[in-house]
Parts: C-alpha cells; structure tokens; sequence
C-alpha cells in the first residue's frame, strides 16, 4: 500500500506544454507530483512565450524559471546547480520529437506523450540517443497503470487462462461525431500536427499497448487494416479503423478504433479469450477484471482485496471499496519512472515495467504498418 513515505529527495522535473487549458496538464502535474518522487521546479507550459510564464507564476513557481520556450529552459536550467533533471513533454504531436531529442542532448530524462514520435526513423533516432546518454524515456500509455492491468497481467503469464487464443481490443469514443467538435480539438484532425494518423495514433496505441503489458510474450506479425474517414472533412486522417493482427503463437486479436462512435463516452476495453477462461477490462470500471471461466460462473475481481497477485496491490493507495481512477493509475507509471530514473531494483511483489521507449517505437511501427495495409485494402503487412 501506498502511503506517501519515501526515502529520496524528489528528482527535479519540468513540463512542456500542458499549459492554461490543456487536456492533459492538469493530470500530468498531479501524478508527478502525487507520491513525492518528481518536484515541479520549472517548464515551458505554452506556445505562446508569456503565457506559459504567466501560467508557471500561477502555479507558484519561481519566476525565474518560467521560461517562454522549451530550448530557453534547457540551455538555462542546464546552467544551474540545481536545475532540472527530467521533463515531460505534453505538446501536440508534432513537437514530440524535437523536444525528445534536444531534452536528450541535454541529458534529462523525458516521459512524453503518445505518439513518441511521427516516424519510425525518429523513433529509431531517439532509441539510440537515449542509450548513448543512459537516459530513460518512458511514454504516457497511462491506462496500464491501473492495477487490475497488472492483475490480469499476471493471471495469464500465470496460465490462469490457458492458451490466449483471441484479443479483442476497442477504444472507441464519440467524442468527434460530429464534424465540429471543440476548437482545441482541431489540431488532432491536421496532418501537419497530428502526423500521419488520427485514431490510430491517438487512441489505437492505448489497446496496443494493453495487448503488450497483458499478453507480455505476444508478438505481433502481420497486420491488416481498414481506415475510413467518416466526416469527410479528415481525410486523409482517419477518425475510424478496424485492424486484425496476427502473432506469432496463433493467437489472432481484433481492434477497432474510432472517434464517431456516437454516445460513446470513452470505449477502451479489452478482452483476452484464452482456452480455459477469458479476462475482460474496461477503463470507465477500472477497479474491475471480469473473469470468466469455462465451467462454472463468472467472477467480477475487484481492485484492492485479497487473493489478488501481490503485485496488483502493492500500488494500492486505498483499502478496497474505495474508488481509484486514472490519476492513480498515471502515478504508478510515474513511480515507475522514477524507480527507473534511479536505477532502483524493485521487489518481485512490485510491477517494475513501464511503457518504455521500445513500447512507444513499437506503437509508432505498429501505426506506420497499419496505414500500409490501409493503402492496400487491409491487405496483410508484416510488422517487422
Ligand atoms: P492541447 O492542445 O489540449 O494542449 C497542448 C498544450 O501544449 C497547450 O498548452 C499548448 O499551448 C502547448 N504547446 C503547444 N506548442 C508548444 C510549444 N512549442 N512549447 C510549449 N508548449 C506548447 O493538447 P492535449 O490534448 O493536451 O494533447 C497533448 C499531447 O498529449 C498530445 O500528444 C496527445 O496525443 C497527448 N494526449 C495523451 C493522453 C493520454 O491518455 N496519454 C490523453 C490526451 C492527450
């Protein structure tokens, strides 16, 4: 159980983009922050240069180190006794990569924001840049921070389902069923920002990434893939996909992906069918693992109680009954990463993955090779 207790001092941190109104800013510096293991010391919150430093004022930071671009903070704060350390990067997408790199050539470690990047080139550039600077780099796939993650995890590796047999994944919301959604949403649609991809690349990566954490022995070969733009005012970027993905144990997995699916709150499940018993998990009930055997009833497993994997509790911050959510689950994976940044060895009873910069170069791959298939009418394109 979490109690708040740690032995370290917190690792210095800084934040790109997450500014005034952003989705995800607000849940960034709430999950560095929650357990004491980052300190928020420093950023470049905005795109505009006065009001990311109007905006790290208001968050009570040192005006002094409130800075109106990304490449002013490293080069100052890398002059400085006690400048920072990590940072993460929560820009469109666009912007990823070149914050990525000068971040590391500045020697920080990054934790940024899905997509890691826009190509598989990039993604190869970084992966090696991280391993000559010994930086760590991990990316906000941050669903699988949920602990029942980690309880279904274990219950296949440990052969509670036998045989995975089938993958049905979805993340399908109807957020962007009409054709116009809100104004800060707009970039997602424009190729110049958001890359080659909507749906694939916003939302698809999630479930992928679900499949490796859940499935960890599962490789993915060949995929096939359908993409559609259904407000037609996207294309060339999809806001809807259906992909088949083959592996190389048999096991075939099925993912659909969309933006219109209208009423759709959220729609991030998945479901792994095994040859003994399939597990369900859903992200609007993530204190909840379905389990469903083939003999006998089916059992809802519940967040925090016992008979449940030690390493499904060990990130508790709660008694069971109680509601966590996804702050909770970004925490862990912000633990995570500092056990990483630290070079921590953590006990057996503790999950020490985390979605690293291989898993973020994976979902890049995995993005590039659906659209290959797209372009030729969901035919089969192996993954490597
Ligand atoms: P947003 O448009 O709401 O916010 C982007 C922020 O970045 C704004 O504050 C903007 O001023 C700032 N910004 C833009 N250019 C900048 C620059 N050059 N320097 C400093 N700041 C800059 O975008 P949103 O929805 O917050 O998405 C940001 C990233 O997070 C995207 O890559 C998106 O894919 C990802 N994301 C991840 C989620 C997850 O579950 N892991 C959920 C939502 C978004």
């Amino acid at each position: 159980m979490i109690d708040g207790r740690r032995n370290v001092r917190p690792i210095r941190w800084a934040l790109v983009g997450g500014g005034a109104g952003s989705a995800i800013g607000y849940i960034h510096r709430c999950a560095a922050t929650r357990d004491g293991y980052f300190q928020l010391v420093s950023g470049a919150f905005d795109v505009i240069p006065e009001q990311s430093k109007q905006f790290g004022k208001e968050l009570g930071l040192d005006p002094a180190r409130c800075y109106g671009t990304y490449k002013e903070m490293f080069e100052l704060e890398s002059q400085r006794s006690d400048g920072i350390e990590a940072v993460t990067i929560a820009t469109p997408n666009n912007l990823h990569f070149e914050i990525c790199k000068a971040a590391l050539e500045s020697n920080l470690h990054v934790i940024c924001e899905k997509p890691l990047c826009l190509s598989s080139r990039e993604a190869q550039y970084l992966r090696k840049l991280a391993r000559e600077r010994e930086r760590v780099v991990g990316v906000m796939f941050g669903y699988a921070g949920h602990q029942m993650v980690e309880q279904a995890r274990q219950m296949v590796c440990n052969g509670e389902i036998g045989d995975v047999r089938i993958i049905k994944a979805e993340f399908a919301h109807g957020g962007c069923s009409q054709a116009s959604p809100q104004e800060k949403l707009q970039w997602r649609f424009n190729p110049n920002v958001a890359g080659p991809s909507f749906v694939l690349a916003d939302l698809g990566v999630h479930p992928l990434y679900l499949m490796r954490v859940m499935v960890p022995d599962l490789k993915i070969e060949k995929v096939s893939c359908i993409r559609q733009s259904i407000v037609q005012s996207r294309a060339p970027l999809e806001d809807n996909a259906f992909v088949t993905m083959e592996s190389n144990d048999g096991a075939i997995a099925f993912m659909w992906v969309s933006a219109v699916n209208t009423g759709s709150q959220h729609g991030l499940r998945i479901r792994i069918v095994g040859s003994e018993a399939s597990v369900e998990w859903c992200a609007e009930e993530p204190n909840k693992l379905r389990y469903e055997p083939a003999r006998g009833f089916p059992i809802i497993l519940q967040r925090g109680t016992h008979g449940l994997y030690p390493s499904a509790r060990a990130e508790d911050r709660i008694a069971e009954g109680h509601s966590e959510g996804l702050f909770e689950a970004w925490a862990n994976l912000y633990r995570r990463f500092a056990s990483a940044i630290r070079g921590e060895t953590r006990t057996m009873d503790e999950p020490s993955w985390y979605p690293d910069i291989d898993d973020g170069a994976e979902a890049v791959l995995w993005v590039e090779r659906c659209i290959e298939s797209s372009e030729r009418n969901g035919g089969w394109v192996n993954m490597y």
